[in-house]
């Protein structure tokens, strides 16, 4: 029997035989698992440029009489070729579906853990408290600059320039405008000066800030702490009051069981003056290293305002009096939650901070 007539391809090129077309098209469906492959093997195999298209050019060279039936013989194997693709096609984009749905698939037992929440730091909340306790006796809250002059952090609170008082606050200078005129804040003082000049008696307000000293990080310092200065100016204001609104304050704060003592000190900017201290809550006033075994914690200072002072912002001390006072926020916030070591406020280890 004489073998079937093979395809013409290129004319002088070797015959193309369409039963080989489609075995080796098998072939190479079968190692194809994806269908961007797949479109790729398509164009190769019944393509424009595919060994198939150049057979069926190829016809023109054949005999005339041989011509249908290798016509019929390459449509049969293009027939093949393409419901062999059209399968291998429906294959794999059935397992690429299922793989898209197992990968999307919602596991309701899946258990996510919950984002963890913020909140705000000790010394934050505490001068909220802090202000809260002080709006609930009638004062206003006012702010002021961290970074200050010479004239509202020393001059005009009675300490002119080389006054050995100064020397009670180690000053951060910043390197703005003449030697040793612009400094970060050290205390919330300045801001009683900047309220008395833009308004008039009377006032009750409270001045809550950041503050900073050169000071070695201990178990009751810290470089950068926070104040809230008080300051209340009115006629007729007395050290009566002064006490009063202190006592008023502490038990309001710590509660009936911490008492507090003011003890007689000195600050440029009051006469008289005081210290003012509560019983030390890590040793109930028994004495330990928080409060160098004395029983009692210096939480700030207070007096009444000197008439240098009202003089400074031109109010008529013969009129007015006042007092003032100013406590330190992190000092408030160790004594009442019973911190030994005020360093864990800007170690920043959330362990601890979360359980404060
Ligand atoms: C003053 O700063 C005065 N301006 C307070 C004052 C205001 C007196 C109004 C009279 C009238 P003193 O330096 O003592 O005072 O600081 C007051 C409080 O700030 C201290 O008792 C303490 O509670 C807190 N404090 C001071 N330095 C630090 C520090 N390095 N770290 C943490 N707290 C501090």
């Amino acid at each position: 029997m004489t073998p079937p007539p093979a395809a013409g391809g290129e004319p002088g090129s070797h015959p193309i035989d369409p039963e080989e077309l489609v075995s080796s098209a098998v072939d190479r469906l079968e190692t194809i698992t994806t269908v961007a492959a797949l479109d790729e093997a398509q164009t190769d195999l019944v393509g424009k440029r595919s060994e198939l298209a150049r057979a069926h050019q190829g016809l023109v060279s054949l005999e005339p009489d041989e011509r249908p039936e290798v016509g019929r013989r390459l449509n049969e194997a293009r027939r093949r070729i393409e419901s062999l693709i059209g399968d291998r096609r429906r294959e794999l984009e059935g397992g690429e579906r299922a793989a898209r749905l197992q990968a999307d698939r919602l596991d309701l037992t899946e258990v996510i853990a919950p984002p963890l929440r913020g909140r705000l730091h000790i010394v934050e909340r505490t001068r909220d408290e802090l202000e809260d306790v002080f709006i609930g006796m009638g004062f206003a809250v006012a702010e002021g600059p961290e970074a200050e002059t010479d004239w509202y952090n020393f001059e005009a609170l009675h300490m002119p320039p080389a006054h050995p008082a100064r020397g009670m606050w180690d000053t951060l200078y910043l390197d703005l405008g003449g030697p040793e005129t612009v400094m970060l804040r050290t205390h919330t003082s300045p801001v009683q000066i900047r309220l008395m000049e833009a308004q008039g008696p009377p006032i009750y307000a409270v001045m809550p800030g950041k503050c900073y000293r050169r000071d070695t990080p201990d178990a009751r310092h810290i470089p950068t702490f926070h104040q809230i200065e008080g300051l209340v100016v009115d006629r007729g204001i007395s050290f009566a009051d002064l006490a009063g609104t202190i006592e008023t304050f502490t038990t309001a704060y710590f509660g009936p069981d911490i008492h507090s003592r003011l003890r007689p000190s000195y600050f440029p900017f009051t006469e008289p003056s005081a210290e003012y201290e509560v019983t030390c809550t890590i040793c109930k006033g028994n004495g330990c290293r928080t409060c160098s075994h004395t029983g009692w914690i210096e939480l700030g200072g207070c007096g009444m305002v000197d008439p240098a002072v009202f003089a400074a912002v031109g109010i008529d001390a013969e009129e007015w009096t006042g007092f003032a006072f100013g406590f330190g926020i992190d000092r408030c916030a160790q004594m009442r939650h019973e911190i030994p070591d005020m360093r864990v406020f800007f170690d920043n280890d959330v362990r601890v901070l979360r359980q404060i």
